[in-house]
């Protein structure tokens, strides 16, 4: 589903080269939930960033369900982001002037345009809330109306709209108290279980823990790997 072959990842700060990441190998079978530790610097977000094509690699090749993404074009990355990956960050990013029911909307606005009507439209948006485990009486509540977790349900429902079949989620409990990151950690596990491909970045073992396998980076480089079941 996902395989990085010998992917190098530099930033140039004036002389100095930065290696966010190393000549790294990586694959991620369909229905593995993988998780991704290591410290601050290690190059998580990077990994994780170029797995979701927002980066290209400075070297190396990476395959998100088998298509060769080093070669597209921002069109093409873009069809991809949109049909292959949903993302969750630490801090939601939902926009704070729409309701919960409209950022879920807004990939399928992007999708279809005029090609679904509103009410499929509401429809489907109220289906990823509820598959979020949002309460429907949460719907039209913007944001700055709803605690962090559900702020973070809202998230993840905005992740299935298009139902991609890779869910990437950096820092998701980062923003939660402990109780509500592990709600929100059993939410992403059920979806590993109906089928879609996980991987969660995280500083805390107790989040990694909800993985299959857990990746340790260092230095841009992967330090070692932990299989847990
Ligand atoms: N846009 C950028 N320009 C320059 N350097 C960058 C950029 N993005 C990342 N880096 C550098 O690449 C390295 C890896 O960064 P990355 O954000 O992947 O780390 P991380 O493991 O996610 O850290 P954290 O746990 O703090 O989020 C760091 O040294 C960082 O400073
Ligand atoms: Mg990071």
């Amino acid at each position: 589903m996902i395989e990085l072959k010998n992917v190098t990842k530099t930033y140039k700060m004036g002389e100095e080269t930065i290696y966010a990441l190393k000549n790294v190998n990586l694959k991620i079978k369909k229905g593995e939930f993988v998780s991704i530790m290591g410290p601050s610097g290690s190059g998580k977000s990077t990994m994780l960033n170029i797995i979701g094509c927002l980066d290209k690699p400075t070297e190396g090749e990476v395959y998100i369900d088998n298509i060769l993404i080093n070669k597209l074009d921002d069109d093409e990355l873009t069809k991809i982001r949109r049909d292959k990956i949903g993302f969750v960050f630490q801090q939601f990013n939902l926009i704070p002037v729409l309701t919960a029911l409209e950022n879920v909307e807004l990939p399928l606005i992007f999708k279809y345009r005029n090609s679904m009507s509103k009410e499929e439209r509401k429809k489907r948006a109220l289906e990823c809330l509820k598959m979020a485990e949002l309460d429907e009486r949460f719907a039209n509540h913007r944001p700055n109306q709803l605690s962090g977790g559900q702020q973070q349900r809202v998230a993840i429902a905005r992740a299935l709209a298009n139902n991609p079949p890779i869910i990437l989620a950096d820092e998701p409990t980062g923003a939660l108290d402990s109780k509500t990151g592990e709600k929100i950690m059993k939410l992403l596990k059920k979806l590993n279980e109906s089928g879609k491909t996980i991987v969660v970045v995280t500083h805390d073992i107790n989040v990694a823990k909800f993985g299959d396998r857990i990746i340790y980076l260092k230095d841009g480089e992967i330090e070692k790997e932990e299989y847990l079941k």
